[in-house]
């Protein structure tokens, strides 16, 4: 990989990157299709990082489907696929981590110690073997992209990253590989998370900005889902991630909600508003 990389960039080619765990989706289809209008060689990484998972957690049961995948990739004009194991990228001896300090602590930080370690060391290796020009993150991961924007700032990486929307489905619940862990009845459940997104951005644009009373809008709804217990419910500042009482317009609102034993998050911007197809 680091071999093909370092011929396209002496060749003057611009190279796109796209990290990910594998199991495609739209979300995922997404980014690979901006990827292949802004850069020349696109390469897709397929890996499920045991760094950033937790004891008891699904690293054993997350799902893997290297041949779907490759046919996503092909349909959505990806050049390479790196996928490598995980002896490869953590072999005998491995003892380097990259560590966000501040920004990593809060939200899934707190509720995953130790996650956005094994997330920023991770893609810190992969930029060194991709050397992208140009990587794509989600706004769904929205803690994540924070982090890794503040990784890259902080360790000088010579390269741009951009992020890009949440991809949802028609009834508004993220597209996320762990969708496919939820029964049907879970599945009706699980959008109580983008419905308590959209009612509380529009209590926010009727004009309430206290964040106790927005909280209290959001909760109202969660709580009602017998299926759904809330991880966290927060607000925070969108760009340093602090706590904050007034809401504007950049206040992320930020979700993560077990429905069953499917731990699934979520996110929105306050003024931005959420929409999906049978919202419009
Ligand atoms: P994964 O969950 O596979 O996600 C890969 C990328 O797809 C992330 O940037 C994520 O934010 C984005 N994504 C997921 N669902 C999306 C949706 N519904 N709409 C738009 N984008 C979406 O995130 C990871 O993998 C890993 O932590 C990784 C960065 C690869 C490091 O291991």
């Amino acid at each position: 990989m680091q071999e093909r990389a370092t011929a396209a960039l002496a060749a003057g080619k611009t190279i796109s990157f796209v990290p990910t765990m594998g199991f495609l989706h739209q979300g995922h289809a997404s980014l690979l299709r901006e990827g292949r209008v802004q850069g020349d060689l696109l390469v897709l990484s397929i890996f499920v990082n045991p760094a950033q998972f937790g004891v008891g957690e699904d690293f054993e049961s997350y799902p893997r489907d290297l041949q779907r995948d490759s046919e996503i990739a092909a349909e959505n004009g990806v050049d390479i696929i790196f996928a490598p194991t995980a002896k490869e990228m953590y072999p005998h001896g491995y003892q380097t981590y990259v560590n966000v300090e501040t920004i990593s602590l809060p939200l899934c930080g707190a509720s995953r110690p130790g996650h956005f370690r094994g997330v920023t060391t991770v893609v810190a290796k992969l930029f060194n073997i991709v050397k992208p020009t140009i990587a794509f993150f989600g706004e769904k991961d929205f803690q994540q992209l924070a982090v890794i924007r503040r990784m890259v700032r902080d360790l000088n990486m010579d390269l741009k990253i951009v992020g890009m929307p949440t991809i949802r489905e028609d009834d508004g619940l993220a597209k996320s590989s762990r969708n496919s862990y939820l029964s049907p009845e879970e599945r009706s459940a699980a959008f109580c998370l983008s419905r308590s997104l959209a009612a509380v951005s529009d209590l926010y644009r009727s004009g309430e900005k206290d964040v106790e009373r927005l909280r209290a809008g959001l909760l109202e709804i969660l709580t009602s889902e017998p299926l759904a217990r809330i991880d966290y419910a927060e607000f925070r500042d969108g760009d340093s991630l602090e706590e904050l009482r007034q809401a504007d317009d950049r206040t992320v609102v930020a979700l993560a909600v077990r429905i069953g034993s499917t731990r699934l998050i979520d996110n929105t911007i306050i003024g931005r508003g959420v929409t999906w197809k049978e919202r419009c």
